[in-house]
């Protein structure tokens, strides 16, 4: 057998299933991706309200937390050595019973799916239309890598070993999906993991720990830590029990990372400057959505997120394009994930420092085609903005904000259009809209991104069908690719079966 041998998922058909029926588990053998909730079925929008009306005073996941916070250093030391004890027991269960573990964990997210849609709006403030794909894509992690786990204990004539722990260390923006999928990972190429969620989302990460545990993941063998120190994160980082970091964040986090421990081995997916092209041949409908939502979901809060559009030839130079963009965006309820209404949720923190320059001040020769617009007291709602004029070079153009600003830039040719996206120093995910099959193909030999969209939204990467990784300054570090068939090679090592 060799990892080619990995069953074909089945396309993903999203927004089916009624949410009030009982899930059914999953299939032992083989992938197909989970579909997300319908709103089209009546029962699923009771289903969402009843959510909705307990977001706003939710406090789900916050006993876990207390009850996981170090603030001591021996409390600390003890739990990494308690990890990389328990670690070769799992290792030596072999793939195929921690594989049935993952599975179940993958039932366990799903009947827990309502939990975890409650506490991502109440803590970080995701909409039921963002988070419930969350949901879909932790469930689509543990069944994919546990599958994958038996295909590396089947390779011929190699032997993988795992790694004893690796920490897991993962964004807010994604607060279940990302936290899941490293930890699973992980656990599936058989590693013990500590897990210390952001703090800006530690009762999300908590709440799908607790489903881990409940599938039957040993609590050693997964260890929650959230620690309130910046030295006690240092600790965790440089203990030397500690075989592997799997970092989402920031390009700088990883950088502070490295300065604590210059031969960290870093699993690190980083920053994005993420751009769409729209050529004259384009479906203008379609790349009006994409980028709309592509920009906009989650409020710009996305490594994945368009955050500049380059329009080509006439789509620069008629207003056909901007308009239906405006349209589009203008449209877009804002409000928090407890009003029925909104598509576009809060900012996690009150906007500040870059985001807040970028939401109220233009550079020269820009101009604002839709304001931004501070909903609230505190700065956490904002009506997003479209700025144009944005010009080669200029610090809209080479900078992340992660938050609901889009620029708009322009070029007279299609190749141009690459130059300005392939001069970002980022290469994350990047998109093209057109319909001209050698536009496409050229598109595609030369643009420099980790996660390339045709005629697609830039976000919500797909489990197996779009692995996900970034590419230049978006990855640091053995850059594999989370959702895909390689990804578990991070976290061990590979020796002749014979040795
Ligand atoms: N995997 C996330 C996305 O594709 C970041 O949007």
């Amino acid at each position: 057998a060799s990892l080619a041998d990995m069953p074909e998922g089945v396309p993903a058909s999203h927004r089916v299933q009624d949410r009030t029926a009982v899930p059914e588990p999953a299939p032992r053998e083989g992938f197909r991706n989970t579909p997300d909730s319908d709103p089209a079925i009546a029962a699923n929008r009771a289903w969402a309200a009843e959510i909705v009306a307990r977001m706003a005073t939710s406090r789900r996941g916050a006993e876990t937390i207390a009850a996981h916070t170090v603030s001591d250093e021996a409390v600390l030391d003890q739990r990494i050595r308690a990890a990389a004890a328990a670690a070769a027991a799992w290792r030596d269960l072999g793939a195929d019973a921690r594989a049935e573990i993952l599975h179940r964990a993958g039932d366990v997210l799903e009947a827990r799916r309502a939990e975890l849609v409650e506490v991502m709006g109440a803590e970080c403030g995701k909409v039921v239309e963002q988070s419930d794909p969350e949901v879909s894509e932790a469930i689509d992690f543990a069944h994919y890598y546990a599958e994958h786990a038996r295909h590396l204990d089947r390779v011929d004539g190699a032997r993988f070993t795992p790694v004893g722990v690796t920490v897991v260390t993962p964004p807010w923006n994604f607060p279940v999906a990302i936290p899941a999928g490293s930890t699973l990972a992980a656990l599936a190429a058989g590693s013990a993991v500590v897990i210390k969620p952001a703090a800006l989302a530690e009762r999300s990460g908590a709440v799908m720990v607790e489903a881990l545990w409940e599938a039957g993941v040993p609590r050693d063998v997964l260890t929650l830590v959230q620690v309130s120190e910046n030295d006690l994160g240092r600790q965790l980082l440089t203990h030397p029990a500690v075989e592997r970091v799997v970092l989402t964040g920031a390009y700088e986090t990883a950088e502070l990372f490295r300065s604590f421990r210059p031969d960290l081995p870093l699993l690190a997916e980083t920053s994005g400057k993420n751009a769409v092209i729209v050529t004259p041949s384009a479906d203008l409908d379609l790349a009006a959505k994409d980028v709309a939502l592509s920009a906009f979901g989650h409020a710009g809060q996305k490594c994945s997120a368009a955050s500049l559009v380059v329009l080509v030839g006439s789509v620069a130079t008629s207003r056909r394009f901007r308009d239906q963009l405006v349209d589009a965006v203008t449209s877009l309820e804002v409000g928090m994930p407890w009003d029925d209404a909104a598509r576009v949720g809060p900012l996690i923190e009150p906007a500040q420092g870059k985001l807040l320059r970028a939401l109220t001040t233009l550079e020269p020769g820009q101009r604002w085609v839709v304001e931004p617009r501070r909903l609230d007291e505190d700065g956490r709602l904002w009506r997003p903005g479209i700025r144009e004029g944005v010009q080669p070079g200029s610090e809209f153009h080479r900078t992340e904000y992660f938050g609901p600003v889009l620029g708009i830039m322009t070029a007279e040719t299609l190749d141009e259009a690459i130059e300005i996206v392939n001069a970002i120093e980022y290469g994350l995910t990047s998109g093209l809209h057109a319909l001209d099959e050698a536009e496409i193909e050229r598109w595609l030999s030369r643009i420099e991104a980790g996660n390339v969209y045709v005629n697609r939204g830039t976000t919500g990467a797909i489990v197996q069908r779009q692995p996900f990784g970034g590419w230049k300054k978006s990855a640091v570090g053995a850059g594999t690719k989370a959702g895909g068939p390689h990804y578990l090679f991070g976290f061990g090592t590979w020796t002749d079966a014979e040795s």
